[in-house]
């Protein structure tokens, strides 16, 4: 019988607020909004983990209380680049993230971490930075709902995607778990307007975006054209 070539799934735009302006950011979450935004990354950093401090539990309570007032229904993606992850990820459970990202290279235990964030009754991923193989979390991966492929060293926004043969080979393979275990496959970092359709024909679901958007005279346009390229 024959059948329809698979027909791609649209991708999602993630932007990460790290590098919004937090002095008006229920502006600039209504900007996105308005754009039809529906996934919020939220960029946790512990100083630790990586060398910079962002937003902990509080401000992100904050951000999804304001949210919620303006009856915005958005999905919060919480990526912790922190020590102690299952501790970090109950508390931004608690204020109401959707999703809890933890990074294999942050506990010793991966699979008891990934099984403590599901019993908490919300999405989990797992995060390799860029030198991280992928077969650090492939025997996790029947557990988790998404898979994050570092493409900058995580720490800061506005960096350049990491622009190596093995990253792409990395990405390509990451696709072929994802398919077999039915999970989602992130990338975070350097992703632009130039390279995020080359990323969705290497499969990549959700986009995470974040100074492409925030630094861009006309932010709504900016996030036309993103989505324009992958959805
Ligand atoms: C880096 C963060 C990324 C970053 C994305 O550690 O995990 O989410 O903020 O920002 P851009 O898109 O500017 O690289
Ligand atoms: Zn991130």
């Amino acid at each position: 019988m024959h059948t329809s070539p698979k027909k791609k799934a649209k991708g999602v735009l993630a932007p990460s607020i790290l590098n919004a302006n937090f002095t008006n950011i229920e502006e600039e979450i209504e900007l996105l909004v308005r754009a039809g935004v529906k996934w919020i990354h939220l960029d946790i950093m512990d100083g630790n983990f990586v060398p910079n401090i962002t937003f902990g539990p509080s401000i992100t309570k904050q951000i999804i209380e304001l949210t919620q007032q303006n009856h915005w229904d958005l999905f919060f993606d919480a990526h912790l680049m922190t020590e102690n992850p299952t501790f970090w990820a109950e508390r931004f459970v608690e204020v109401g993230c959707n999703l809890i990202t933890i990074h294999a290279e942050a506990t010793h235990h991966l699979d008891r971490a990934v099984e403590y964030v599901k019993s908490l009754g919300v999405q989990v991923g797992v995060a390799l930075n860029p030198s991280t193989p992928l077969e650090n979390v492939e025997f996790v991966l029947p557990k988790v709902d998404l898979l994050l492929v570092m493409t900058v060293n995580p720490g800061f926004g506005g960096q350049s995607f990491i622009d190596i043969p093995t990253m792409y080979e990395k990405i390509t393979r990451a696709r072929k778990l994802c398919d077999k275990w039915e999970c989602k496959l992130q990338v975070d970092g350097g992703v632009k307007l130039s390279n995020i359709g080359m990323l969705k024909q290497l499969g990549v679901d959700v986009f995470v975006v974040g100074s492409e958007i925030f630094a861009s005279e006309d932010k709504q346009e900016k996030i036309r054209l993103l989505c324009k390229e992958i959805c």
